[in-house]
């Protein structure tokens, strides 16, 4: 344990795997974090380029052309009203996820529910609030509790590509409206749909028009390769969104202006998505068939940029069995204890280093 109740950073525990297969002759192909590798759009660089000399202090709450941009986005990717949603931009998505609950003034007694198998950042947030976690994917097995403050939802899910149908989020929301809890909706992956099509909370189908008590939380990192420039926001009920804006304007969280600058590019051209996109398509068919031919299962993965791959053994020893071939994947325990059984094997890998983990697994 660390500071404040923290667990070890788990990657540490990765690093013997690392090493491992770090020694194969053709080198290291790396498929355990999902970092973008392909280059950042030409447009997006232009503007954050143009936008440099900006000396005084960017406006929290994000520039006019920025709140325009994200409430448009909102409005044609999740089907929310972008006269009606709230708006906010964040430093990347983590740090929302890791302070929403302090943020929303949740602590010590109250209770935030999170998936069974997760990113990480859900338990950490609840644990700097000083909150208690449950996890759970259903929320009958929560019973009759009013702790419940917060509710994290991730559709597609990380690690598992699960996709939550419009009905099952809708439930969840129905669930917490009638507790006062407010649900949060990791939706970073939204974009990265492939048999099965995600559906943001903000859609109709989901919470009929209304955002009261509803938070999407939405990343660029994947979307346009902007994991470094750190440009993330926070969409949904207005008076929440205020009161995150309050916090943050106080607590100094604001997103560079070059950065705000070059959102606005990002958010307003689709055609680098769509490229983006299909690269993930081509290496997902490559490692999915090379996967299954050796043997593996892969559950879920209906979306997102992950596939959940098992053959029913320990996640270690199927960490092992891939460091010997010069091949690094995330161990399932990493993202709760119902994942001990999987690995997460990620698209973020150049098409050349796709093609020599194919290789091996063939071999
Ligand atoms: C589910 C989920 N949410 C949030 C994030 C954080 O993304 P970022 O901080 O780059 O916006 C990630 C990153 O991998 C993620 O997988």
């Amino acid at each position: 344990m660390v500071a404040g109740g923290l667990p070890d950073f788990p990657w540490d525990l990765l690093e013997p795997a690392k090493v491992a297969a770090a020694r194969h002759p053709d080198g290291i192909v790396d498929l355990s974090v999902g970092t973008p590798v392909d280059p950042v759009p030409e447009s997006i660089r232009a503007a954050l380029g143009a936008a440099t000399d900006t000396p005084g202090y960017p406006l929290t709450a994000g520039t006019a052309a920025l709140r325009t941009a994200l409430a448009g986005w909102v409005g044609r990717a999740c089907g929310a009203d972008p006269a009606t949603v709230g708006v906010l931009p964040t430093i990347g998505s983590k740090e929302l996820v890791a302070w929403l609950p302090t943020l929303l003034g949740i602590g010590p007694g109250d209770v935030v529910v999170i998936p069974q198998v997760c990113y990480p950042t859900y338990e950490v947030g609840a644990r700097l609030a000083g909150a208690t976690v449950v996890r759970a994917d259903s929320l009958t097995a929560v019973g009759p509790t009013s702790r419940v403050k917060l509710v994290w939802v991730n559709s597609p899910g990380n690690p598992t590509g699960r996709v939550l149908p419009a009905a099952h989020l809708r439930k969840v929301v129905d669930w917490a409206r009638e507790r006062g809890a407010v649900v949060a909706s990791d939706e970073c992956y939204l974009s990265l749909g492939w048999e099965e099509s995600p559906v943001s909370v903000l859609h109709p189908e989901v919470c009929d028009g209304s955002y009261a008590g509803l938070l999407a939380v939405h990343s660029l990192s994947k979307r346009s390769n902007l994991a470094g420039y750190r440009a993330g926001f926070v969409a949904g009920d207005p008076e929440l969104v205020d009161a995150l804006l309050t916090v943050r304007k106080h607590a100094g969280m604001i997103m560079p202006a070059p950065v705000q600058a070059a959102m606005v590019a990002a958010l307003g051209d689709e055609s680098h998505v769509r490229a983006q996109r299909d690269r993930y398509a081509a290496r997902r068919t490559a490692l999915r068939a090379a996967l299954q031919a050796t043997g593996f299962e892969i559950v879920d993965s209906g979306a997102g940029l992950y596939l959940w791959a098992t053959r029913d053994e320990d996640c270690w020893a199927t960490v092992g069995w891939f460091a010997e071939r010069g091949i690094l994947v995330a161990p399932g325990a990493f993202y709760g204890p119902a994942g001990q059984r999987h690995v997460r094997v990620a698209l973020t890998a150049t098409d050349e280093r796709v093609a020599a983990a194919v290789d091996r697994l063939a071999a």
